[in-house]
């Protein structure tokens, strides 16, 4: 999805074009608030709180808007690649990401420009209801290949309905609850969803901990 003219899709909406997003950022530096409402705060909280590692070797953050997420995210990973479609929404997240000489941010589609390699964290915040059928279904397929063995992906998306927007954030969970991940941990509120997933089932923090030798009793997440 690189010009307006994309024809992805098979018969649903089609993802909405980078000129939607480049509108969005010429009317203001911070089109969602990300740096000033306690939404945001609340919601990146309860985000980095679900993560199940207090640290990652490298991980990839499509979409990072002006990098309020990857400011937070930078202190818990080695190596950060963040991408955005549009160039100024890079260029404020480079600018509030200075001095983080572990972050690499650039100017990238999340179909298009998916990177190779693999990481342990994918980190999709907001990102995927833009896209149409066929765009998701390629992103979904994508992230088993592109995670470690202990990788984990973690999506968190706004269920409120957006006219414009291909697709719910329940939907965009519901397709990435069918992909062949495994299921670690879900939150969900009236506004938002949050589910963390790995490429294998690499127990729960209490098991990895030594805390539990056993099998939970109550399932898993
Ligand atoms: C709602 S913001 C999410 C920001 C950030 N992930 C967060 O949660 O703080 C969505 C961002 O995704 C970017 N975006 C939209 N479609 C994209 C695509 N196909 N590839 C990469 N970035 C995209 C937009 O430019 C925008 O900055």
């Amino acid at each position: 999805m690189t010009d307006d003219s994309s024809t992805t899709g098979g018969g649903g909406r089609q993802s909405l074009p980078d000129s939607y997003f480049h509108d969005m950022y010429r009317s203001s530096d911070d089109p969602w608030g990300f740096a000033t409402r306690w939404y945001e705060r609340r919601k990146y909280a309860l985000t980095l709180a679900a993560l199940s590692s207090p640290r990652y070797g490298s991980a990839f953050e499509p979409g990072c808007s002006i990098g309020v997420l990857s400011a937070e995210l930078a202190t818990r990973t080695d190596h950060l690649l963040c991408t955005d479609v549009s160039p100024r929404a890079v260029e404020l997240a480079r600018r509030r990401l200075d001095g983080h000489d572990s972050v690499d941010v650039r100017v990238g589609d999340i179909v298009s420009d998916w990177p190779s390699g693999r990481f342990d964290l994918i980190v999709l915040s907001e990102v995927l209801y833009y896209l149409d059928d066929a765009d998701l279904d390629a992103v979904i397929a994508r992230l088993p290949d592109s995670l470690t063995p202990t990788g984990e992906v973690l999506a968190v998306h706004w269920r409120w309905r957006v006219e414009e927007y291909p697709r719910t954030g329940d939907e965009v969970h519901d397709a990435l609850r069918s992909s062949p991940l495994h299921p670690s941990a879900s939150y969900s509120d009236t506004d938002f969803c949050i589910d963390v997933m790995s490429s294998s089932s690499t127990g729960s923090v209490a098991q990895r901990e030594g805390l539990v030798s056993a099998e939970p009793a109550h399932g898993t997440a």
